[in-house]
């Protein structure tokens, strides 16, 4: 628990970054640039990693003075007020057992009602959560920020007939991330079990449905997945995946939110490979919000690099600002997520979560 300082400012919140990843790149330096903050700890899954200071794991200049172990027991008796859980999977009794320590959650990995986990993980991460007067709070850019994305374009019209909340983007500069493994990149087209393995693969996606219910006011809703696939024209040349003519390099995948037999909501993901592909499907680089209301609402949410100069900007840096995005709203969230009632919470239980502008940068 965070102790007052001398002069009664709040004592910076401890957080402790599990894995050093993707996202994990993005989050240690949020947290860095924070006031309210202190990293205190780092988990490595990889015992290649322990003992080297975070700043190698993440690739910053500085050493951090904090460096990563495998020590679960030692990470714990740090007593953190939370940990920033950023692993490829989801590990419920992992995750259970920082959460029985008393330590809070936030995290990106697979998990943000818990219902797309195997069967008693759910109630497993709950039950933990109560034991340790503990809060868990999953997002990322989408599933988890879209909801709300959702919610707030939904919230200025009367007779609300539908919300879509569509990302629609190319992957390619991500087509190497592991999670895309499950997605079956390159599949041959009419493989009749891909579109299964698809919706299992993103299933967390039933997950943030739950949450633009729930901001919309539903919790009780009938729910459907479609899945359709665009394929290459010829063969593409996607660093880190290997997709030849006539194979998978488009996925649109829509988790349905239906009332009484009537589509009410959707989660629309629209992922492609450039634009060698049939059908030619086109892609709004970024998110949209529709809401078919009185009146109409479309919002769009455009993601810029931080460059004046855009001929400076480079593939790392493109992929980095995904991770950016996903990354932030669980950091954002840390504060809200420390105060909140114990359980497994969302963005229908904490108050509205944004930057801070008063936690400046260290140094600024
Ligand atoms: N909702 C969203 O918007 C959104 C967007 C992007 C990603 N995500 C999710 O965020 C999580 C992190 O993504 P990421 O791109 O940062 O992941 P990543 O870099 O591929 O992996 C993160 C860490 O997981 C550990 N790891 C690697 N392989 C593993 C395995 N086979 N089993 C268990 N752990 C393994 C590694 O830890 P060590 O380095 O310590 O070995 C790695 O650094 C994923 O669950 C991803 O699906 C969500």
């Amino acid at each position: 628990m965070a102790m007052p300082n001398d002069d009664l400012t709040p004592a910076p919140l401890r957080v402790v970054q599990w894995t050093t990843g993707n996202v994990a790149h993005e989050t240690v330096r949020a947290i860095l640039e924070r006031s309210d903050l202190e990293l205190v700890g780092c988990f490595a899954r990889s015992a290649s990693k322990a003992g080297l200071d975070v700043a190698e794991l993440v690739g910053l200049d500085a050493p951090t003075g904090v460096r990563a172990t495998s020590d679960v027991t030692a990470l714990l008796a740090l007593k953190p007020d939370c940990v920033v859980y950023t692993p490829l999977y989801f590990d419920a009794d992992e995750v259970a057992r920082i959460l029985r320590a008393g330590v809070n959650v936030v995290t990106s990995c697979e998990f943000l009602t818990g219902r797309s986990l195997p069967p008693g993980q759910r109630e497993l991460v709950e039950r933990a959560a109560r034991t340790g007067h503990a809060t868990i709070f999953g997002s990322g850019m989408n599933p988890g920020y879209s909801a709300m994305l959702g919610a707030v374009g939904a919230a200025i019209s009367r007779d609300v007939r539908h919300v879509k909340i569509s990302e629609s983007v190319d992957v390619t500069l991500f087509a190497a991330d592991s999670n895309m493994d499950a997605l079956g990149w390159g599949r041959p087209k009419g493989d009749a079990n891909h579109a299964r393995d698809v919706e299992h693969a993103v299933r967390v996606f039933h997950d943030g449905l739950d949450v633009l219910g729930e901001l919309l006011g539903v919790r009780d809703y009938e729910r459907r997945c479609v899945v359709e696939f665009a394929h290459a024209t010829e063969d593409l040349n996607v660093p880190g995946r290997d997709i030849r003519k006539d194979t998978v390099a488009g996925i649109d995948v829509r988790f349905i939110g239906m009332i009484g037999g009537v589509d009410r909501f959707e989660l629309h993901q629209r992922w492609v490979m450039g634009t060698k592909i049939d059908p030619p499907w086109k892609v709004e680089h970024g998110y949209l919000v529709v809401v078919d209301a009185n009146p109409r609402i479309r919002m769009k949410l455009d993601i810029w690099p931080d460059l004046d100069d855009l001929s400076k900007l480079d593939v790392h840096e493109m992929h980095a600002i995904g991770m950016r995005i996903t990354g932030l709203p669980l950091v954002n969230a840390i504060a809200k997520v420390c105060a909140a009632e114990p359980g497994i919470r969302t963005y229908g239980d904490l108050p509205l979560v944004s930057t801070s502008l008063a936690a400046r940068r260290r140094g600024a």
